[in-house]
């Protein structure tokens, strides 16, 4: 019986070292220590055949056997939880590529104008989009009932302020907290009740600029423009200058370019023209140096502003502008 007992010890160990899983050890523990049916016990069952003195020390031999095979149990399930906590990093795998966000292109285009405005010497100035009437029109040489305040159809707000139908305000605000010399420009987005075609949104962005200083003359404002025509849409772009009316500048001019699409042959871009219009510009109206305490018998400035939607549209041929707040990321992707 004690030979029994020494083989049932091996016998176990070698399962238990053998063992894949918790159910296979689960399933030797019962068939080796089972109340009823294990293999232990059906040895203890015999015992009484032994005769009595040898019982204790067999009973003892048993007991010992019983608890190695217990520890050997434990042993090998503390041994796979640890192997099953231990992550394992196939470092030969092939990354995870993270996919990378773009920035939009209307985003693209405003960093675009400000590169190219900075490297004339241009800082970049902001203003709030929530106005006063002052700001708005006031300010820019268009009191109250002037006819040009229909041309901006503005959002009122019931707090008596306005949004900012234009970028032109934050001319004001620099130049009421500046003295020249000033070259700034002014980005970000302007609200006009506009109703929704291809061409109008209620909310777009401009970029403003302003130089003033003493001895600036219009052949600044054209050399100037006529630069960021040719780094924006390439130096074979031609420019034009014709005239035209803002109550805040005097002389105005818009700017026209070379039709991008027929290069000036005339298409159903430009409706046949060769030419289309990209910019407001014009030297500062001195009623509105006046109005911020300059004086214009000593300082002269130009002054313009440009729809980034429209230039962007005119730069990628894209044909509407409400792509551009739809968020569709088929079209997004693209820039
Ligand atoms: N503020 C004008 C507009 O929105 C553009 C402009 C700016 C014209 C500066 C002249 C000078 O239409």
């Amino acid at each position: 019986m004690r030979r029994e007992l020494d083989k049932l010890r091996s016998l176990a160990k070698g399962r238990i070292e053998g063992a894949k899983n918790r159910e296979e050890i689960e399933r030797i523990r019962i068939e080796f220590l089972g109340r009823k049916q294990g293999k232990l016990k059906q040895i203890l069952n015999r015992i009484k055949e032994l005769p009595l003195e040898e019982r204790p020390v067999v009973g003892k031999l048993a007991n010992e056997v019983k608890e190695e095979i217990q520890r050997a149990l434990e042993r090998k399930l503390k041994e796979m939880k640890r192997e099953e906590e231990e992550e394992y990093v196939d470092v030969t795998l092939p990354g995870k590529k993270p996919s990378l966000g773009k920035l939009h292109p209307i985003t693209q285009t405003l960093k675009e104008i400000e590169k190219i405005f900075s490297s004339l010497g241009f800082q970049v100035a902001r203003g709030p989009e929530m106005e006063t009437e002052y700001y708005n029109f006031e300010a820019l040489n268009m009191p109250r009932h002037h006819p040009a305040r229909d041309e901006y159809d503005s959002f009122y707000l019931d707090n008596g302020y306005l949004l900012r139908s234009h970028t032109s305000p934050v001319q004001i605000r620099v130049m009421e907290r500046q003295s020249p010399p000033i070259r700034i420009i002014a980005p970000g987005k302007c609200y006009r009740r506009d109703a929704v075609d291809s061409s109008h949104f209620p909310m777009f962005h401009q970029v403003e600029g302003l130089a003033v200083d003493k001895n600036i003359t219009f052949s600044h404002l054209k050399g100037c423009l006529t630069y960021f025509v040719h780094r924006m849409f390439g130096r074979d772009t031609k420019v034009r200058f014709r005239p035209s009316f803002f109550p805040f500048t005097e002389p105005s001019a818009e700017v026209d370019i070379s039709c991008v699409i027929c290069k000036g042959k005339g298409c159903r871009v430009c409706s046949g023209k060769g030419w289309l219009e990209i910019l407001g510009s014009g030297m500062v109206d001195p009623e509105v140096f006046k109005k911020v305490g300059y004086d214009p018998e000593v300082y002269q400035g130009f002054a313009f502003g440009m729809g980034v939607e429209r230039i962007c549209m005119l730069k990628y041929g894209i044909d509407d502008i409400r792509l551009f707040f739809q968020n569709d990321l088929r079209f997004l992707k693209q820039f």
